[in-house]
Protein backbone atom coordinates (compact mmCIF):
# COMPACT_ATOMS: atom_id res chain seq x y z
CA UNK A 1 0.00 0.00 0.00
CA UNK A 2 3.17 1.92 -0.20
CA UNK A 3 2.49 5.43 -1.32
CA UNK A 4 -1.00 5.41 -2.03
CA UNK A 5 -3.21 8.26 -1.23
CA UNK A 6 -6.45 6.80 0.74
CA UNK A 7 -7.69 10.44 2.66
CA UNK A 8 -6.66 9.11 5.42
CA UNK A 9 -5.33 10.50 8.65
CA UNK A 10 -1.72 9.20 8.37
CA UNK A 11 0.66 8.39 11.85
CA UNK A 12 3.74 9.02 9.93
CA UNK A 13 4.05 12.04 7.95
CA UNK A 14 3.88 12.03 4.26
CA UNK A 15 7.43 12.89 3.70
CA UNK A 16 8.47 9.34 4.94
CA UNK A 17 8.04 7.33 2.42
CA UNK A 18 11.17 4.80 2.26
CA UNK A 19 9.49 3.80 5.83
CA UNK A 20 7.21 0.57 5.95
CA UNK A 21 3.87 1.07 6.15
CA UNK A 22 3.00 0.08 9.76
CA UNK A 23 5.70 -0.47 12.56
CA UNK A 24 5.19 -3.25 14.96
CA UNK A 25 6.90 -3.83 18.43
CA UNK A 26 6.69 -6.49 20.54
CA UNK A 27 7.75 -6.61 24.40
CA UNK A 28 7.95 -9.56 25.38
CA UNK A 29 9.74 -9.03 28.77
CA UNK A 30 6.67 -6.90 29.59
CA UNK A 31 4.23 -10.04 29.21
CA UNK A 32 3.19 -11.25 32.37
CA UNK A 33 -0.95 -11.80 31.68
CA UNK A 34 -2.14 -15.20 30.41
CA UNK A 35 -4.73 -15.46 27.65
CA UNK A 36 -7.62 -18.03 28.95
CA UNK A 37 -8.52 -20.37 26.66
CA UNK A 38 -11.60 -19.20 27.34
CA UNK A 39 -11.20 -16.22 25.32
CA UNK A 40 -11.72 -18.68 22.24
CA UNK A 41 -15.51 -20.01 23.24
CA UNK A 42 -17.90 -21.02 21.68
CA UNK A 43 -21.67 -20.23 21.66
CA UNK A 44 -24.39 -23.24 20.66
CA UNK A 45 -28.41 -22.42 21.10
CA UNK A 46 -31.65 -24.26 20.45
CA UNK A 47 -31.73 -21.60 17.29
CA UNK A 48 -32.71 -22.75 13.79
CA UNK A 49 -30.54 -25.31 12.74
CA UNK A 50 -27.30 -24.97 15.10
CA UNK A 51 -27.61 -27.79 17.31
CA UNK A 52 -30.37 -30.12 15.26
CA UNK A 53 -28.69 -30.12 11.87
CA UNK A 54 -25.16 -28.62 12.90
CA UNK A 55 -24.30 -30.61 15.78
CA UNK A 56 -26.79 -33.32 16.21
CA UNK A 57 -28.59 -35.47 13.80
CA UNK A 58 -29.52 -38.16 15.71
CA UNK A 59 -28.20 -42.04 15.94
CA UNK A 60 -30.60 -43.20 13.85
CA UNK A 61 -29.73 -40.63 10.70
CA UNK A 62 -27.74 -41.42 7.20
CA UNK A 63 -25.77 -38.96 7.73
CA UNK A 64 -22.55 -40.31 9.41
CA UNK A 65 -22.46 -39.79 13.16
CA UNK A 66 -21.22 -40.71 16.53
CA UNK A 67 -23.93 -41.51 19.14
CA UNK A 68 -26.19 -38.99 17.30
CA UNK A 69 -23.30 -35.96 16.84
CA UNK A 70 -22.19 -35.31 13.71
CA UNK A 71 -18.72 -37.32 12.51
CA UNK A 72 -17.78 -33.94 10.08
CA UNK A 73 -18.56 -31.41 12.76
CA UNK A 74 -17.51 -32.83 15.36
CA UNK A 75 -13.94 -33.85 13.89
CA UNK A 76 -13.93 -30.13 12.84
CA UNK A 77 -14.73 -28.99 15.99
CA UNK A 78 -11.54 -31.18 17.54
CA UNK A 79 -9.23 -29.06 15.36
CA UNK A 80 -10.47 -26.18 16.34
CA UNK A 81 -9.78 -26.56 20.35
CA UNK A 82 -13.27 -25.32 21.66
CA UNK A 83 -12.27 -24.45 25.25
CA UNK A 84 -15.83 -24.09 26.62
CA UNK A 85 -18.98 -23.68 24.75
CA UNK A 86 -22.98 -22.32 26.06
CA UNK A 87 -25.68 -24.08 25.95
CA UNK A 88 -28.95 -23.90 25.72
CA UNK A 89 -28.96 -20.10 24.82
CA UNK A 90 -29.34 -17.11 24.76
CA UNK A 91 -33.17 -16.17 24.84
CA UNK A 92 -34.00 -19.71 24.59
CA UNK A 93 -32.56 -20.66 28.02
CA UNK A 94 -35.03 -18.58 29.75
CA UNK A 95 -38.06 -20.66 28.31
CA UNK A 96 -36.25 -24.01 28.20
CA UNK A 97 -37.32 -26.32 31.20
CA UNK A 98 -34.56 -28.69 31.62
CA UNK A 99 -36.34 -31.88 32.92
CA UNK A 100 -38.24 -31.64 29.52
CA UNK A 101 -34.81 -32.83 28.31
CA UNK A 102 -33.99 -35.84 29.93
CA UNK A 103 -35.11 -39.91 29.86
CA UNK A 104 -36.21 -41.83 27.01
CA UNK A 105 -36.33 -38.87 23.84
CA UNK A 106 -39.81 -40.59 23.18
CA UNK A 107 -41.29 -39.74 25.88
CA UNK A 108 -39.66 -36.16 25.86
CA UNK A 109 -42.47 -33.39 25.93
CA UNK A 110 -42.48 -30.87 22.97
CA UNK A 111 -42.22 -27.05 23.46
CA UNK A 112 -42.58 -23.93 20.93
CA UNK A 113 -39.37 -22.02 20.44
CA UNK A 114 -41.08 -18.22 20.53
CA UNK A 115 -38.10 -16.85 20.40
CA UNK A 116 -36.51 -18.08 17.22
CA UNK A 117 -39.39 -18.63 14.16
CA UNK A 118 -42.12 -20.54 16.35
CA UNK A 119 -40.08 -24.19 15.57
CA UNK A 120 -41.50 -26.65 17.38
CA UNK A 121 -38.71 -28.08 19.95
CA UNK A 122 -38.84 -31.98 20.54
CA UNK A 123 -36.22 -31.75 23.02
CA UNK A 124 -34.00 -34.56 21.65
CA UNK A 125 -31.17 -32.82 22.82
CA UNK A 126 -30.82 -32.44 26.29
CA UNK A 127 -28.54 -32.48 29.15
CA UNK A 128 -27.16 -35.89 28.37
CA UNK A 129 -26.39 -34.95 25.00
CA UNK A 130 -25.23 -31.31 25.66
CA UNK A 131 -22.73 -32.66 28.23
CA UNK A 132 -21.36 -35.59 26.87
CA UNK A 133 -20.61 -33.45 23.79
CA UNK A 134 -18.29 -31.32 25.68
CA UNK A 135 -16.44 -34.42 27.27
CA UNK A 136 -16.19 -35.50 23.89
CA UNK A 137 -14.67 -32.22 22.43
CA UNK A 138 -12.65 -31.86 25.76
CA UNK A 139 -14.50 -28.39 26.24
CA UNK A 140 -15.46 -26.92 29.65
CA UNK A 141 -19.36 -26.60 29.92
CA UNK A 142 -20.86 -23.17 30.33
CA UNK A 143 -24.72 -23.62 31.34
CA UNK A 144 -27.55 -20.97 31.06
CA UNK A 145 -29.99 -21.30 33.37
CA UNK A 146 -33.61 -20.04 33.27
CA UNK A 147 -34.33 -16.88 35.64
CA UNK A 148 -36.95 -15.66 33.16
CA UNK A 149 -39.51 -18.44 33.15
CA UNK A 150 -38.11 -20.85 35.46
CA UNK A 151 -38.37 -21.15 39.47
CA UNK A 152 -35.57 -21.31 41.54
CA UNK A 153 -36.05 -24.88 42.49
CA UNK A 154 -35.65 -25.91 39.36
CA UNK A 155 -32.55 -24.45 39.08
CA UNK A 156 -31.09 -25.85 41.88
CA UNK A 157 -32.04 -28.98 40.95
CA UNK A 158 -30.63 -29.13 37.68
CA UNK A 159 -27.67 -28.25 39.22
CA UNK A 160 -27.76 -31.27 41.55
CA UNK A 161 -28.63 -33.37 38.58
CA UNK A 162 -25.43 -32.22 36.90
CA UNK A 163 -23.08 -31.86 39.43
CA UNK A 164 -23.78 -33.95 42.90
CA UNK A 165 -22.02 -37.59 43.00
CA UNK A 166 -24.66 -39.90 44.57
CA UNK A 167 -27.63 -40.55 47.01
CA UNK A 168 -29.39 -37.70 46.36
CA UNK A 169 -32.87 -37.36 44.48
CA UNK A 170 -31.15 -35.72 41.43
CA UNK A 171 -28.39 -37.64 41.41
CA UNK A 172 -30.27 -41.14 41.66
CA UNK A 173 -32.60 -39.35 38.50
CA UNK A 174 -29.50 -39.53 36.53
CA UNK A 175 -28.25 -42.57 37.19
CA UNK A 176 -31.49 -43.98 36.44
CA UNK A 177 -31.01 -41.90 33.18
CA UNK A 178 -27.81 -44.06 32.35
CA UNK A 179 -25.36 -41.54 33.52
CA UNK A 180 -23.41 -43.04 36.73
CA UNK A 181 -20.84 -40.03 37.35
CA UNK A 182 -21.97 -36.30 37.53
CA UNK A 183 -20.20 -34.19 35.10
CA UNK A 184 -17.81 -31.56 36.04
CA UNK A 185 -20.06 -28.01 35.20
CA UNK A 186 -17.98 -24.70 35.99
CA UNK A 187 -19.71 -22.04 34.44
CA UNK A 188 -23.29 -21.05 35.40
CA UNK A 189 -25.07 -18.02 33.76
CA UNK A 190 -27.61 -17.23 35.97
CA UNK A 191 -30.22 -15.83 33.23
CA UNK A 192 -29.81 -14.33 29.69
CA UNK A 193 -30.26 -10.83 28.73
CA UNK A 194 -32.71 -10.57 31.52
CA UNK A 195 -33.48 -6.94 30.33
CA UNK A 196 -34.77 -8.01 27.52
CA UNK A 197 -35.57 -11.79 26.53
CA UNK A 198 -34.49 -13.21 29.50
CA UNK A 199 -37.29 -10.90 31.89
CA UNK A 200 -37.81 -7.65 30.67
CA UNK A 201 -36.11 -6.36 33.71
CA UNK A 202 -34.63 -3.12 35.50
CA UNK A 203 -31.07 -3.72 37.02
CA UNK A 204 -32.65 -3.52 40.75
CA UNK A 205 -34.99 -6.29 40.39
CA UNK A 206 -32.75 -8.57 38.22
CA UNK A 207 -30.10 -7.81 41.23
CA UNK A 208 -32.49 -9.33 43.60
CA UNK A 209 -33.24 -11.98 41.96
CA UNK A 210 -29.89 -13.24 40.60
CA UNK A 211 -29.05 -13.04 44.52
CA UNK A 212 -31.93 -15.37 45.34
CA UNK A 213 -31.68 -17.84 42.67
CA UNK A 214 -28.04 -18.30 42.81
CA UNK A 215 -27.92 -18.67 46.46
CA UNK A 216 -29.69 -22.73 45.70
CA UNK A 217 -26.91 -23.15 43.07
CA UNK A 218 -24.46 -25.30 45.19
CA UNK A 219 -21.45 -26.96 45.10
CA UNK A 220 -21.74 -30.38 45.15
CA UNK A 221 -18.80 -33.05 45.89
CA UNK A 222 -16.10 -31.33 44.75
CA UNK A 223 -17.65 -29.47 41.81
CA UNK A 224 -16.98 -25.58 42.01
CA UNK A 225 -19.47 -22.81 39.97
CA UNK A 226 -18.24 -20.13 38.38
CA UNK A 227 -21.47 -17.86 38.78
CA UNK A 228 -22.47 -15.91 35.84
CA UNK A 229 -24.44 -12.70 36.26
CA UNK A 230 -26.97 -11.80 33.32
CA UNK A 231 -24.75 -8.56 32.61
CA UNK A 232 -25.04 -5.81 30.05
CA UNK A 233 -25.79 -5.01 26.16
CA UNK A 234 -23.48 -2.63 24.34
CA UNK A 235 -23.16 0.49 26.00
CA UNK A 236 -25.80 0.35 28.70
CA UNK A 237 -23.06 0.84 31.59
CA UNK A 238 -25.76 1.97 34.17
CA UNK A 239 -26.13 -2.37 33.71
CA UNK A 240 -23.10 -2.85 34.65
CA UNK A 241 -22.81 0.07 37.48
CA UNK A 242 -26.52 -1.41 39.35
CA UNK A 243 -25.04 -5.06 39.42
CA UNK A 244 -21.84 -4.39 40.99
CA UNK A 245 -23.32 -2.30 43.72
CA UNK A 246 -26.01 -4.63 44.24
CA UNK A 247 -24.39 -7.99 43.94
CA UNK A 248 -21.11 -7.61 44.15
CA UNK A 249 -18.90 -10.34 44.80
CA UNK A 250 -21.86 -12.80 45.18
CA UNK A 251 -21.25 -13.22 41.24
CA UNK A 252 -17.55 -14.80 40.12
CA UNK A 253 -18.69 -13.52 36.63
CA UNK A 254 -20.66 -10.93 34.96
CA UNK A 255 -21.44 -10.88 31.09
CA UNK A 256 -21.95 -8.08 28.55
CA UNK A 257 -23.15 -8.42 24.74
CA UNK A 258 -21.80 -6.80 22.06
CA UNK A 259 -22.85 -7.42 18.07
CA UNK A 260 -21.38 -5.98 14.99
CA UNK A 261 -24.95 -4.68 14.12
CA UNK A 262 -26.37 -2.25 12.11
CA UNK A 263 -29.42 -1.63 14.19
CA UNK A 264 -32.18 -3.69 15.87
CA UNK A 265 -35.24 -2.54 13.39
CA UNK A 266 -34.95 -2.54 9.79
CA UNK A 267 -32.13 -4.17 7.75
CA UNK A 268 -29.54 -5.35 8.82
CA UNK A 269 -27.47 -5.72 5.37
CA UNK A 270 -26.41 -8.35 3.67
CA UNK A 271 -23.93 -10.91 4.69
CA UNK A 272 -22.49 -11.27 1.30
CA UNK A 273 -23.18 -8.09 -0.45
CA UNK A 274 -22.15 -4.83 0.48
CA UNK A 275 -19.95 -1.90 -0.76
CA UNK A 276 -16.35 -1.31 0.54
CA UNK A 277 -17.72 1.66 2.77
CA UNK A 278 -19.84 -0.57 4.33
CA UNK A 279 -16.58 -3.50 4.96
CA UNK A 280 -15.00 -0.10 6.60
CA UNK A 281 -17.78 0.71 8.58
CA UNK A 282 -18.55 -2.94 9.98
CA UNK A 283 -14.67 -2.97 11.21
CA UNK A 284 -14.90 0.44 12.51
CA UNK A 285 -17.93 -0.34 14.62
CA UNK A 286 -16.37 -4.09 15.97
CA UNK A 287 -13.36 -2.07 17.08
CA UNK A 288 -15.75 0.50 19.31
CA UNK A 289 -15.98 -3.01 21.52
CA UNK A 290 -12.69 -1.51 22.77
CA UNK A 291 -14.20 1.60 24.08
CA UNK A 292 -17.36 -0.44 25.63
CA UNK A 293 -15.00 -2.60 27.36
CA UNK A 294 -12.47 -0.11 28.85
CA UNK A 295 -16.21 1.95 29.83
CA UNK A 296 -17.62 -1.07 31.59
CA UNK A 297 -13.89 -2.44 32.99
CA UNK A 298 -13.74 0.97 34.61
CA UNK A 299 -16.90 0.50 36.40
CA UNK A 300 -15.98 -2.92 37.26
CA UNK A 301 -12.67 -1.46 38.61
CA UNK A 302 -14.10 1.38 40.97
CA UNK A 303 -16.60 -1.67 42.97
CA UNK A 304 -13.69 -4.08 42.69
CA UNK A 305 -9.96 -3.14 42.08
CA UNK A 306 -8.45 -6.24 42.83
CA UNK A 307 -10.44 -7.88 39.32
CA UNK A 308 -12.00 -10.23 41.19
CA UNK A 309 -15.06 -10.24 39.46
CA UNK A 310 -14.80 -11.79 35.92
CA UNK A 311 -16.12 -9.85 32.38
CA UNK A 312 -17.35 -12.39 30.37
CA UNK A 313 -18.38 -11.55 26.71
CA UNK A 314 -20.68 -14.30 26.02
CA UNK A 315 -21.93 -13.00 23.33
CA UNK A 316 -20.15 -11.54 20.41
CA UNK A 317 -19.76 -11.59 16.88
CA UNK A 318 -21.64 -10.48 13.15
CA UNK A 319 -25.30 -10.48 13.06
CA UNK A 320 -26.55 -9.26 9.42
CA UNK A 321 -30.24 -10.18 7.71
CA UNK A 322 -31.04 -13.86 7.28
CA UNK A 323 -30.29 -15.21 4.07
CA UNK A 324 -32.97 -15.13 1.17
CA UNK A 325 -34.77 -18.47 1.11
CA UNK A 326 -33.75 -19.68 4.18
CA UNK A 327 -36.58 -19.66 7.84
CA UNK A 328 -37.40 -16.03 9.09
CA UNK A 329 -36.14 -15.99 12.42
CA UNK A 330 -33.54 -18.77 12.14
CA UNK A 331 -30.60 -16.21 11.79
CA UNK A 332 -28.88 -18.34 8.97
CA UNK A 333 -25.94 -15.96 7.42
CA UNK A 334 -23.42 -16.52 5.31
CA UNK A 335 -19.66 -15.60 6.12
CA UNK A 336 -17.40 -13.84 4.28
CA UNK A 337 -13.58 -12.48 4.63
CA UNK A 338 -15.21 -9.27 6.01
CA UNK A 339 -16.49 -11.72 8.91
CA UNK A 340 -12.98 -12.72 9.16
CA UNK A 341 -11.68 -9.66 10.06
CA UNK A 342 -14.56 -9.14 12.64
CA UNK A 343 -12.99 -12.37 14.33
CA UNK A 344 -9.69 -11.21 13.74
CA UNK A 345 -9.84 -7.69 15.49
CA UNK A 346 -12.16 -8.51 17.92
CA UNK A 347 -9.64 -11.21 19.09
CA UNK A 348 -6.84 -8.53 19.37
CA UNK A 349 -8.87 -6.83 21.33
CA UNK A 350 -9.77 -9.38 23.75
CA UNK A 351 -6.25 -10.11 24.28
CA UNK A 352 -5.29 -6.58 25.55
CA UNK A 353 -8.09 -7.12 28.18
CA UNK A 354 -8.04 -10.55 30.02
CA UNK A 355 -6.64 -8.97 33.44
CA UNK A 356 -10.87 -8.54 33.43
CA UNK A 357 -12.13 -9.97 30.07
CA UNK A 358 -11.90 -14.34 31.22
CA UNK A 359 -14.44 -15.79 28.36
CA UNK A 360 -15.95 -14.82 25.15
CA UNK A 361 -18.25 -16.49 23.44
CA UNK A 362 -18.76 -16.15 19.78
CA UNK A 363 -22.35 -16.07 18.51
CA UNK A 364 -22.79 -18.63 17.08
CA UNK A 365 -20.76 -22.05 16.78
CA UNK A 366 -22.50 -23.53 13.57
CA UNK A 367 -25.84 -22.29 11.20
CA UNK A 368 -26.30 -19.05 13.26
CA UNK A 369 -24.64 -15.54 13.21
CA UNK A 370 -21.35 -15.17 13.02
CA UNK A 371 -20.70 -19.35 12.48
CA UNK A 372 -17.57 -21.48 12.54
CA UNK A 373 -19.27 -23.86 10.63
CA UNK A 374 -22.47 -23.97 7.96
CA UNK A 375 -24.00 -27.36 7.24
CA UNK A 376 -27.14 -28.64 5.21
CA UNK A 377 -28.12 -31.65 5.08
CA UNK A 378 -25.05 -34.24 4.49
CA UNK A 379 -22.56 -31.06 3.36
CA UNK A 380 -20.80 -29.18 5.36
CA UNK A 381 -18.48 -26.25 5.34
CA UNK A 382 -16.07 -24.43 7.28
CA UNK A 383 -15.89 -20.54 7.15
CA UNK A 384 -13.73 -18.02 7.16
CA UNK A 385 -14.26 -17.34 10.77
CA UNK A 386 -13.52 -21.05 11.28
CA UNK A 387 -9.68 -20.60 9.48
CA UNK A 388 -9.13 -17.44 11.95
CA UNK A 389 -9.97 -19.14 15.38
CA UNK A 390 -7.63 -22.16 13.83
CA UNK A 391 -4.90 -19.69 12.96
CA UNK A 392 -5.26 -17.85 16.53
CA UNK A 393 -5.85 -20.78 18.57
CA UNK A 394 -2.03 -20.71 19.39
CA UNK A 395 -2.78 -17.68 21.86
CA UNK A 396 -4.72 -20.13 23.58
CA UNK A 397 -3.13 -20.06 27.13
CA UNK A 398 0.09 -18.36 26.27
CA UNK A 399 1.26 -15.36 27.59
CA UNK A 400 0.06 -11.89 26.35
CA UNK A 401 2.98 -9.72 24.76
CA UNK A 402 2.03 -6.39 24.80
CA UNK A 403 2.96 -4.21 21.61
CA UNK A 404 3.08 -1.01 19.86
CA UNK A 405 1.71 -0.63 16.79
CA UNK A 406 2.23 2.45 14.18
CA UNK A 407 0.33 2.59 10.80
CA UNK A 408 -1.91 3.96 8.51
CA UNK A 409 -5.60 4.86 10.29
CA UNK A 410 -8.71 5.60 7.80
CA UNK A 411 -11.70 7.88 8.69
CA UNK A 412 -14.80 5.24 8.15
CA UNK A 413 -17.97 6.26 8.14
CA UNK A 414 -19.55 7.40 11.49
CA UNK A 415 -16.46 8.99 12.39
CA UNK A 416 -14.82 6.39 13.79
CA UNK A 417 -10.70 5.74 13.20
CA UNK A 418 -9.69 2.62 11.90
CA UNK A 419 -6.02 1.13 11.87
CA UNK A 420 -5.30 -0.33 8.46
CA UNK A 421 -3.61 -3.17 10.37
CA UNK A 422 -4.43 -5.09 13.51
CA UNK A 423 -2.04 -6.81 15.50
CA UNK A 424 -1.57 -9.23 18.53
CA UNK A 425 1.59 -11.73 19.92
CA UNK A 426 2.06 -14.35 22.93
CA UNK A 427 4.50 -16.40 23.72
CA UNK A 428 3.08 -20.37 24.69
CA UNK A 429 4.55 -23.07 27.01
CA UNK A 430 7.57 -23.94 24.62
CA UNK A 431 9.11 -20.29 24.23
CA UNK A 432 7.60 -19.61 21.07
CA UNK A 433 6.20 -16.18 19.83
CA UNK A 434 2.70 -16.00 17.83
CA UNK A 435 2.18 -12.81 16.01
CA UNK A 436 -1.37 -12.21 14.52
CA UNK A 437 -2.05 -9.49 11.61
CA UNK A 438 -4.30 -8.07 10.03
CA UNK A 439 -3.59 -5.88 7.09
CA UNK A 440 -7.62 -4.68 6.67
CA UNK A 441 -6.47 -2.37 3.35
CA UNK A 442 -8.30 -3.42 0.90
CA UNK A 443 -6.25 -1.85 -1.65
CA UNK A 444 -2.79 -2.56 -1.55
CA UNK A 445 -0.25 -4.87 0.56
CA UNK A 446 1.67 -3.28 3.43
CA UNK A 447 5.12 -3.90 4.25
CA UNK A 448 5.16 -4.37 7.83
CA UNK A 449 8.42 -3.83 10.23
CA UNK A 450 8.36 -6.33 13.22
CA UNK A 451 10.31 -5.82 16.31
CA UNK A 452 10.69 -8.39 19.22
CA UNK A 453 12.54 -6.35 21.76
CA UNK A 454 15.84 -7.79 23.17
CA UNK A 455 15.17 -11.02 20.59
CA UNK A 456 17.40 -12.19 18.06
CA UNK A 457 14.50 -14.35 15.17
CA UNK A 458 16.33 -17.49 14.37
CA UNK A 459 13.24 -19.55 12.42
CA UNK A 460 10.00 -17.63 10.97
CA UNK A 461 6.93 -19.64 9.37
CA UNK A 462 3.50 -18.53 9.33
CA UNK A 463 0.02 -18.90 7.46
CA UNK A 464 -2.05 -16.53 5.20
CA UNK A 465 -5.92 -16.37 5.00
CA UNK A 466 -6.74 -14.03 2.23
CA UNK A 467 -9.10 -14.25 -0.76
CA UNK A 468 -9.54 -12.21 -4.30
CA UNK A 469 -12.64 -10.36 -3.37
CA UNK A 470 -13.59 -8.99 0.52
CA UNK A 471 -17.42 -10.79 -0.11
CA UNK A 472 -15.55 -13.88 -1.07
CA UNK A 473 -17.21 -16.97 0.79
CA UNK A 474 -17.15 -20.73 1.04
CA UNK A 475 -19.95 -22.57 -0.26
CA UNK A 476 -21.00 -26.04 -0.11
CA UNK A 477 -20.12 -26.81 -4.10
CA UNK A 478 -16.68 -24.18 -3.85
CA UNK A 479 -15.59 -25.08 -0.09
CA UNK A 480 -12.12 -23.70 -0.43
CA UNK A 481 -12.49 -20.36 -2.03
CA UNK A 482 -11.11 -19.02 1.55
CA UNK A 483 -8.88 -20.79 2.83
CA UNK A 484 -5.56 -20.58 4.81
CA UNK A 485 -2.58 -21.44 2.94
CA UNK A 486 1.68 -21.27 3.56
CA UNK A 487 2.71 -17.70 4.21
CA UNK A 488 6.11 -17.22 3.05
CA UNK A 489 6.59 -13.04 3.01
CA UNK A 490 8.12 -13.20 6.24
CA UNK A 491 11.67 -12.40 6.00
CA UNK A 492 14.32 -12.13 8.88
CA UNK A 493 16.33 -9.34 9.42
CA UNK A 494 19.06 -7.67 11.77
CA UNK A 495 16.28 -6.00 13.83
CA UNK A 496 13.51 -8.73 13.59
CA UNK A 497 11.21 -9.72 10.71
CA UNK A 498 9.89 -7.19 7.68
CA UNK A 499 6.35 -8.76 6.62
CA UNK A 500 4.64 -8.04 3.44
CA UNK A 501 1.26 -8.38 3.56
CA UNK A 502 -1.46 -8.90 0.93
CA UNK A 503 -4.75 -6.56 0.62
CA UNK A 504 -7.04 -7.88 3.19
CA UNK A 505 -5.09 -10.56 4.36
CA UNK A 506 -4.79 -12.54 7.75
CA UNK A 507 -1.52 -14.06 8.66
CA UNK A 508 -0.37 -16.00 11.72
CA UNK A 509 3.78 -16.39 12.20
CA UNK A 510 5.46 -18.37 14.26
CA UNK A 511 8.88 -17.42 15.36
CA UNK A 512 11.44 -18.85 17.07
O1 LIG B 1 -27.37 -15.06 19.56
C1 LIG B 1 -28.70 -14.80 19.24
C2 LIG B 1 -29.44 -14.07 20.36
O2 LIG B 1 -28.88 -12.81 20.56
C3 LIG B 1 -29.39 -14.70 21.73
O3 LIG B 1 -30.34 -15.69 21.89
C4 LIG B 1 -29.67 -13.56 22.62
O4 LIG B 1 -29.10 -13.71 23.89
C5 LIG B 1 -29.15 -12.36 21.86
O5 LIG B 1 -30.08 -11.35 21.80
Amino acid sequence: MRNAVLGVALCFSATLLARPDATVTIHPEQGKQIIPKEIYGQFAEHLGTCIYGGLWVGEGSSIPNVSGYRTDVLEALKELKVPVLRWPGGCFADEYHWMDGIGPRENRPRMVNNNWGGTVEDNSFGTHEFLNLCEMLGCEPYISGNVGSGSVEEMAKWVEYMTSEAGSPMADLRRKNGREKPWKVKYFGVGNESWGCGGSMRPEYYSDLYRRYSTYCRNYDGNVLFKIASGASDYDYNWTEVLMNNIGHRMDGVSLHYYTVAGWTGSKGSATKFTNDDYYWTLGKCREIEDVLKRHIAIMDKYDPKKQIALMVDEWGTWWDEEPGTVPGHLYQQNTMRDAFVASLSLDIFHKYTDRVKMTNIAQIANVLHSMILTKDDKMVLTPTYHVFKMYNVHQDATYLPLDLECERKIVRDDRILPMVSATASRDKDGKIHVSLSNVNLEGEQEITVKIDGQAVKSVKGTILTSANIDDYNTFDNPDTVAPKEFKDAKITKGGLTVTLPAKSIVTLEVD
